[in-house]
């Protein structure tokens, strides 16, 4: 099968030395690009601004901003047979600020707000894309995640009909040993037909072959 993995946080420029990100670290995303080779499948791995090593036997695009990250993954998902299997585990920046300046900001230039605008839900066009493509394209599987802090379940549940996914990876980052920068997580898979399965906490890497295995059952 064919992988598409998103890692890693977006950085949004306001000038050359400044931008808007979070603590995403990659540890996620790069363990599902790994358990996917492992398994045999072909992976791109779409990465926002992280420090991982690639890992062995995947294609690796290194992105910035969302835009950027959305052009990428369109591209890759257009390269892929029918049938390619997306996972968004990137912790994409929601907004940007509205200009980004050429050359560094005095302090004396800035104001004390700062204009934002909305960034591309990534996750949410390349899914509703495809479900208005030929059948054969509309089979791709859509597996997000959910980084949330409360009302983890109903929050999931939420995403996975709006954006129209096969399954959301619920991560409550409140959790110890949790979410963000750590090299494990407790999960909870939030199915399409409404099935709940809480995992107990795992490193990412076993988290990640977990999902690859219910990726190549959602497979229609
Ligand atoms: O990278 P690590 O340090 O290992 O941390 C892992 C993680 C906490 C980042 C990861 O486990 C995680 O929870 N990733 C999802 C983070 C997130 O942005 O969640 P969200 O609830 O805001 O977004 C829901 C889904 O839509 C996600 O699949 C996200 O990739 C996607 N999305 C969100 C916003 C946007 N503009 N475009 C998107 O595609």
């Amino acid at each position: 099968m064919k992988f598409v993995v998103t890692a890693g946080p977006t950085r949004e420029y306001l000038d050359p030395v400044r931008f808007l990100s979070n603590p995403s670290t990659g540890k996620m995303g790069f363990a599902v690009a790994r358990a996917a080779a492992m398994r045999g499948h072909e992976v791109a791995l779409v990465a926002g601004p992280v420090t991982l090593k690639t890992p062995k036997g995947v294609r690796r695009i290194d992105v910035t901003s969302a835009r950027e990250m959305l052009a990428a993954v369109e591209r890759e998902l257009s390269r892929q047979a029918p049938g390619a299997v997306f996972v968004s585990t990137a912790a994409v920046a929601d907004w940007r600020p509205a200009k980004c300046a050429a050359r560094k900001l005095k302090k004396g230039q800035m104001s004390d707000t700062l204009k934002l605008v909305r960034n591309p839900d990534i996750l949410k066009t390349v899914a509703r894309r495809a479900k208005h493509q030929a059948p054969a394209r509309a089979s791709t599987v859509f597996v997000g995640f959910a980084a949330e802090t409360n009302d983890v379940i109903a929050e999931a549940r939420r995403k996975c009909r709006e954006k129209n996914l096969d399954m959301i990876v619920a991560n409550d980052v409140t959790e110890k040993g949790s979410g963000f920068g750590v090299d494990t997580n407790r999960v909870t898979f939030v199915r399409k037909d409404g099935s709940v399965e809480r995992l107990p906490l795992m490193t990412k890497l076993a988290v990640a072959r977990r999902i690859v295995r219910e990726c190549e059952d959602l497979r229609p």
